[in-house]
């Protein structure tokens, strides 16, 4: 636990830019996230992770990785783009995405290391994309854990067969689901392509479709949840520029289900 006072907390807290996360910190606040993952959190079928090494793929500010730690994990890495230009801008906004995110969200991975800090946590960061994950790079993991990235890749199979790749144990997919494909397809996987360039999001899935996306890349699902949402943190950005306000989409929260799987081995 962090021994910072009150005071460097606060400063250092307010020291970052751009909050993703609404982290809980050791003087009791919590960073002003955009989002909250605290009220969901025990809703998402973590694995038993006590003694096991363990990955957070596309960890932003380090909710899920600091998570881990706490549930006991012996070793957790956290992996994530080292800039917003490391996106997967579609075409139109490969120039103007990532130039206004800078200017809003500060350096890229400054909310992690601040946390860290205040967190005293010993969670590994390593600048890396999704794609680029092999055994060769980061060795292999008992659990991996992923939330809230697939719809921001343009080919979320390749980085999930990426992630198969580093898994050995269990993972724990976290995705931003289509709500009516859901209720209009229960069984069918279908996936909406997201024209909104501004968003950086590509392939929206039903339930289906997510639990089918991690069979297509290797994986044989073991639980999975009913759709939830995220709720907005503090800093949601309603008073934000239009890109932030368009990337955080809108409503009570963003729905989402979660899904807990094996590598298939055949
Ligand atoms: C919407 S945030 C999700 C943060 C966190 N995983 C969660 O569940 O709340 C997406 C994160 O994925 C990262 N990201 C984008 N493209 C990536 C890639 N190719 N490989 C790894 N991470 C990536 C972004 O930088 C960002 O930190």
């Amino acid at each position: 636990m962090s021994a910072c006072a009150p005071t460097d907390i606060a400063r250092a807290v307010a020291s970052v830019a751009l909050w993703y996360h609404t982290i809980a910190l050791p003087d009791g606040t919590a960073t002003p996230g955009w989002f909250d993952l605290r009220p969901i959190v025990e809703r998402m079928p973590f694995p038993d992770v006590r003694g096991t090494r363990c990955l957070d793929v596309g960890t932003y500010d380090g909710f899920l990785a600091f998570e881990l730690e706490r549930r006991g994990a012996r070793e957790v890495v956290a992996t994530d783009v080292s800039d917003h230009r490391d996106w997967d801008w579609p075409a139109r906004m490969r120039e103007r995405g990532p130039a206004a995110l800078a200017q809003i969200a500060g350096r890229k991975g400054r909310g992690f290391d601040a946390a860290r800090e205040l967190l005293g946590s010993s969670v590994r960061k390593l600048e890396l994309s999704a794609y680029d994950l092999s055994p060769e790079v980061v060795g292999t993991f008992d659990v991996v854990v992923c939330g809230s990235l697939l719809l921001h890749l343009r080919e979320p199979i390749r980085a999930l067969e990426a992630i198969r790749s580093v898994c050995d144990g269990w993972f724990l997919s976290a995705e931003q689901v289509e709500l009516g494909l859901s209720l209009r397809h229960p069984r069918t996987p279908v996936s909406r392509l997201n024209a909104e360039a501004e968003l950086c999001q590509w392939w929206l899935p039903n339930v289906a479709a997510h639990r089918q996306m991690l069979v297509t890349a290797g994986f044989r699902v073991q639980r999975a949840t009913r759709p939830y949402a995220i709720p907005f943190g503090v800093a949601h950005p309603s008073v934000a520029p239009r890109i932030l306000r368009r990337l955080a989409a809108g409503g009570q929260g963003v729905p989402h289900c979660a899904a807990l799987a094996r590598p298939d081995p055949s």
